[in-house]
């Protein structure tokens, strides 16, 4: 099914199962511990072995001498394999670094050995008796120092938002240089880790030259197309399966080296293998989001209209990687005349820099939102209104393009009266609940909705059981509640009579989950191919045509002829397939976005500067909700992660070693739903027909968009120390702390 027109009325409409508050259909599975993770095939037998990944001890260089010896002796060791025995090996598209060092090394914890042994505690001693002798080069590790000299580069992260080196409208300069009222300040976000609940993770076995991996990971046909490249296998030889995801985040967007790892190790071992990366090697092997350095201009009148607007941010990658996007939003949040959007790269020896949720919007929101709040206390506005007096209905980079959809206004006004608004005192440092000095934040959200091409099989049962069938996954997100129930509500069956089977390669093609695309694009595949089914079904029937037939209560109605939605498929199962595909002339003829915004109430502790969040409200203006449950619990998680970046997250750099120091859960904090008493989302009303024909977007990114910002904000009106370098550690804000009376 092309999608190149808005989608007028169609069986979604009526909301009977899509739109209803339904709990999540895997979740017995996962509550009862039969939902069976990529680490858990123990149905292998007791031919299944344990791999332990060694990983590099410099960030630049090469091996110079890798002695296995000691570790082959060791007890229960049946392989080890390094650059030395691997073969030669290809590199996905999507990985930047590769996935074994050697000889050269390209960051620190970059792989150079797998053990494969009886037993993990086996892999793991052995791992620790692997010799390797580096020759140690000097790299690049300090942004800050790197920054000046970095060249202008543009970027797309695949499921971030696309934005060239420079991008300009009018004259910023000369307007920036005429405003009545300006800002030019500097802020920045640190490294960041994923920090998915499970760890990276995969079991391998061969059958012949044919290769299954169970792994965790929330792409899989980019994935299984990687892992092939990187093996140098046919990809019909390589069957990827990924039903449960413990958390991803963007980090499991891309094939990692537990996958070619477990893979390599099985091939040698001739045994199935499984690899997870310890906890310890997660944040330094895999990807982190990158830190940036941002500077931002901003220019109004006495009125508070903005005239100038300028957004430039610094990141650093190894070779070949993308900068971090942050200034995306910013070219169309707020209107302004003259405008400058600008990224510059650094190439460094750090690992690899790549998505992590909401990759461009997420460390620009930080950022501009607080400069936001800081433009309306030079103007004496209330922030709420200072963003409303700023909103456009039209992409201010190129006017005649209009928003599809774009609520920022209502999300504001409705949350700043729900909220309490009205009750924050504008001056900082006046509110005071016990120990605690009490302050109000807002920041806006918003979220580019991005669409991908998905595909879905459908059977009918002879039993009228409707089974879906595609490689979507469901990382914790709902995506297996959703995708039933819209089968369910094509079909016109309840949810109980739909089976959902996701995260297999031998399954069609979805979108995967990524970019916050894989609700909207997926459920519009499984639309397809229910589309099609259905018509197969009215032909079996001997319905005229499925236009004027109903599918509802199990049944399938034309005029005064109604027949059991089961006796279509009573000699034979029937079986559709499609994919939705998104146009891009239609999809790009108007701009779709995805707004909300955030408010937060912190208390900060007189004497020590403890920082508590006291209670946060989003609200979400993000095309159809599918499922309010699923939908309300991504956005409350993101407000919860966002949480952890204003307050707790920072990969830190050893800059004269080239790595990340914190990199377990015990040195890199982050919050959890505990943590914060109260969290509130509201979602607006709002079906949008240019994004699909379920007319819904993402919320699982635009939850998390801003409110680091809203925190910020919310810490300056309680204190009145604005902090712009993130995290906001309690010793960014003593020395600036109001005297005590
Ligand atoms: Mo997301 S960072 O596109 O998984």
């Amino acid at each position: 099914m092309k999608f190149d027109s808005p989608a007028g009325t169609n069986p979604i409409d009526r909301m009977t199962v899509v739109g209803q508050p339904h709990e999540r259909i895997d979740g017995r599975f996962k509550v009862t511990g039969t939902a069976h993770y990529a680490y858990e095939h123990n149905d292998l037998g007791p031919e299944l072995a344990y791999g332990c990944v060694v990983g590099s001890a410099i960030a630049k260089g090469r091996i110079g001498s890798i002695d296995t010896r000691a570790a082959r002796r060791s007890p229960g060791v049946l392989a080890i394999v390094t650059h030395e025995n691997a073969g030669p090996l290809g590199k996905g598209k999507f990985n930047v670094a590769r996935l074994l060092a050697g000889p050269a090394v390209d960051h620190y914890h970059q792989a150079v050995a797998v053990v494969v042994a009886e037993t993990f505690e086996q892999a793991r001693a052995a791992a620790n008796l692997v010799r390797v002798d580096y020759v140690r080069e000097d790299g690049r590790f300090d942004l800050g120092a790197l920054a000046p000299d970095a060249p202008p580069v543009g970027g797309n992260s695949d499921e971030g938002s696309a934005t060239p080196a420079e991008d300009r409208i009018g004259d910023f300069e000369r307007a920036f240089a005429q405003a009545a009222v300006k800002l030019d300040e500097t802020y920045t976000t640190p490294d960041q880790s994923h920090s998915a609940m499970e760890p990276h993770a995969s079991t391998a076995r061969w059958d012949g030259d044919e290769l299954t991996v169970w792994m965790s990971n929330q792409m899989v046909d980019w994935s299984r197309t990687d892992l092939a490249a990187t093996l140098n296998v046919p990809k019909e030889k390589v069957r990827l399966v990924a039903p449960f995801v413990g958390g991803g985040f963007g980090g499991k967007l891309f094939l990692r080296s537990d996958a070619l790892l477990a893979a390599l190790g099985a091939r040698e071992a001739r045994r199935p293998v499984k690899v997870a990366l310890a906890r310890p090697l997660i944040a330094n092997n895999t990807t982190h989001r990158p830190a940036t350095i941002q500077r931002i201009r901003i220019g109004t009148g006495q009125d508070g209209r903005i005239t100038a607007i300028a957004h430039e941010s610094t990141s650093g990658n190894l070779q070949g990687g993308d900068p971090e996007t942050a200034v995306a939003q910013t070219k169309l949040l707020y209107a302004g005349e003259h405008r400058l959007a600008a990224m510059r790269l650094a190439e460094m020896d750090l690992p690899e820099g790549n998505a992590m949720r909401a990759p461009g919007e997420a460390p620009g929101l930080m950022a501009l939102e607080i400069a936001m709040d800081e433009m309306a206390e030079k103007l004496g506005m209330d922030p709420v209104e200072f963003r409303v007096v700023n909103d456009t209905q039209v992409d201010p980079m190129k006017p005649e393009r209009r928003f599809s959809q774009r609520q920022l206004v209502e999300c504001l006004r409705r949350g700043a009266e729900r909220f309490g608004w009205n009750a924050r005192v504008a001056t900082p440092g006046q509110v005071r609940d016990g120990q605690w000095l009490v302050g109000m934040g807002v920041a806006a959200a918003f979220r580019n909705n991005l669409t991908l091409p998905s595909g879905a099989r459908v059977r009918l049962g002879s039993d009228g059981v409707v089974t879906v069938e595609t490689d979507m996954t469901d990382i914790g997100t709902g995506s297996y509640t959703i995708i039933a129930q819209t089968a369910a509500e094509m079909m016109g069956l309840p949810l109980s009579r739909v089976q959902v089977t996701l995260g297999d390669s031998d399954f069609p093609v979805s979108a995967g989950s990524g970019g916050q695309f894989g609700a909207n694009s997926s459920t519009a595949g499984v639309y397809a191919a229910c589309v099609k089914l259905r018509e197969a079904v009215a032909a079996k029937l001997g319905f005229n045509s499925a236009d004027d037939v109903e599918f509802t209560e199990g049944a399938v109605r034309s005029g005064n002829r109604s027949v059991p939605l089961a006796e279509a498929a009573a000699d034979g199962e029937i079986v559709a397939e499609d994919r939705i595909e998104f146009d891009q002339a239609f999809s790009e003829a108007e701009q779709q976005s995805t707004f909300g915004a955030h408010f937060v109430e912190v208390g900060v502790d007189m004497a020590t500067a403890e920082v508590r969040v006291r209670r946060m409200l989003s609200v979400c203006a993000a095309g159809r909700i599918l499922n309010p449950v699923t939908a309300r619990s991504q956005v409350i998680g993101a407000m919860t992660m966002g949480v952890g970046g204003a307050l707790m997250e920072e990969l830190a750099v050893d800059t004269r070693h080239g790595f990340f120091v914190n990199h377990d859960l015990a040195g890199y904090e982050v919050p959890v739903h505990a943590d914060i008493p109260h969290q509130e989302v509201v979602f607006l009303d709002e079906t949008d027909p240019r994004s699909s024909p379920m007319k819904a977007k993402g919320v699982g990114e635009l939850g998390l968009c801003g409110v680091g910002a809203a925190v910020a904000n919310a810490i300056h009106n309680a204190t009145g120390v604005r902090v712009r370098q993130y995290p906001i550690t309690l010793d960014k804000l003593l020395d600036g702390m109001p005297e005590m009376a």
